[in-house]
C-alpha cells in the first residue's frame, strides 16, 4: 500500500517564507507533516505560512535563523526539538543567488553563496542526523529512520556562465547528497536532491517579469511553461513519504525538460 501521509512527522523546511520553500512548506503540512516554517527576514510572511498550515489542522511554528551560523541553526533546533520532540524530515532549501561577471565577482559574494547553499546545507543536516540517529526507526511514522532534501538546481549538471559562485555551490551540493546517502543508508536515513530548473520566484524575476525575458527563457524549456512552486512541493512531499522509500541518493530534475537541452532540437 503506497503512502503519501506524513501524519505526525516532524518537518523542518528552511527558508520557507516565500518560493519554493513556502510551497514545500504548505504542501508537507497538507500531507500531515508539523512544520517549522525557518526564515531570515519577514516574520509576517513565515507566520501566513504556518497559519497556512495550521488550517489543515497540522502543527506549525516560525523560527528565525540564517541557516549559515552555526549557534543560530543549534538553536533553532532546540527550539524545534522543544515543540514537537524530533525532526523526521529535513528540507534544506534556503538559497540565494549573488550573481556577477566571474572576474569582477567579490569575495563577499562568492563567500555569502557558499556560506548559504552549501555550509548551510552541512549545518542543519548535520544537526538533523544527530537526531535521527539517536532516535532511530519510529515505524508508525515511517519506514525510515530519516529523510533529507537537499534543493540543488538543474546547474548542479548545466554550467552557468555570470554566476559561477552558484553553480559551484550546487555542483558541490551533488557530492554533498550523495556522500551522505552513501554515509547513512544502513541507518535507513535517505538523502536526495530536487534540481529545479526556472521555476517563478523572487529569486529569478528577471527571467521571467518581462514578455521578452519569458520569451527567451522558454527557448530553454521544451515543455514551454515556467515552473511553478507547487510542481516543486508535489515531489518533495513525494520524496519526504514511504511511497519513495527506494530512492536515494538520487538528483531528481524537475524542469519542463532544460536538462534535455532543446537547442540541439535540430543541428549539432
Ligand atoms: C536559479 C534560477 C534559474 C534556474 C534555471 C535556478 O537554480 O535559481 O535563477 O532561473 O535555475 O536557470
Amino acid at each position: 500500500m503506497i503512502s503519501y501521509s506524513l501524519k505526525n512527522q516532524a518537518a523542518l523546511v528552511t527558508g520557507a517564507n516565500s518560493g519554493i520553500g513556502e510551497a514545500i512548506a504548505i504542501g508537507l503540512g497538507e500531507a500531515g507533516a508539523n512544520v517549522v516554517v525557518n526564515y531570515v527576514v519577514d516574520p509576517a510572511s513565515a507566520e501566513a505560512v504556518a497559519d497556512k498550515i495550521r488550517s489543515f489542522g497540522s502543527k506549525a511554528i516560525t523560527l528565525k535563523a540564517d541557516v549559515s551560523n552555526e549557534e543560530e541553526v543549534k538553536s533553532m533546533y532546540k527550539a524545534m526539538f522543544k515543540e514537537f520532540g524530533t525532526i523526521d524530515i529535513l528540507v534544506n532549501n534556503a538559497g540565494l543567488q549573488r550573481d556577477a561577471a566571474f572576474h569582477e565577482m567579490t569575495l563577499d559574494q562568492w563567500n555569502k553563496v557558499i556560506n548559504v547553499n552549501l555550509t548551510g546545507q552541512f549545518l542543519c543536516a548535520r544537526e538533523a542526523i544527530i537526531e535521527m540517529l539517536r532516535r532511530g526507526v519510529v515505524q508508525d511514522r515511517s519506514v525510515a529512520c530519516g529523510k533529507i532534501i537537499c534543493m540543488s538546481s538543474v546547474h548542479e549538471l548545466i554550467p552557468w556562465g555570470g554566476h559561477v559562485n552558484y553553480a559551484s555551490s550546487k555542483g558541490a551540493i551533488k557530492m554533498f547528497m550523495q556522500s551522505l546517502a552513501q554515509e547513512y543508508g544502513d541507518r535507513k536515513i535517505r538523502v536526495n536532491s530536487i534540481c529545479p530548473g526556472a521555476i517563478q520566484t523572487p529569486i529569478n524575476t528577471g527571467a521571467w517579469s518581462t514578455p521578452q525575458a519569458l520569451a527567451s527563457l522558454m527557448s530553454l524549456i521544451p515543455y514551454n511553461r515556467i515552473g511553478q512552486p507547487v510542481d516543486i512541493a508535489n515531489l518533495a512531499v513525494f520524496l519526504a513519504s514511504d511511497a519513495s522509500d527506494y530512492i536515494t541518493g538520487a538528483s531528481i530534475f524537475i524542469d519542463g525538460g532544460m536538462t534535455v537541452f532543446e537547442g540541439f532540437a535540430e543541428g549539432g
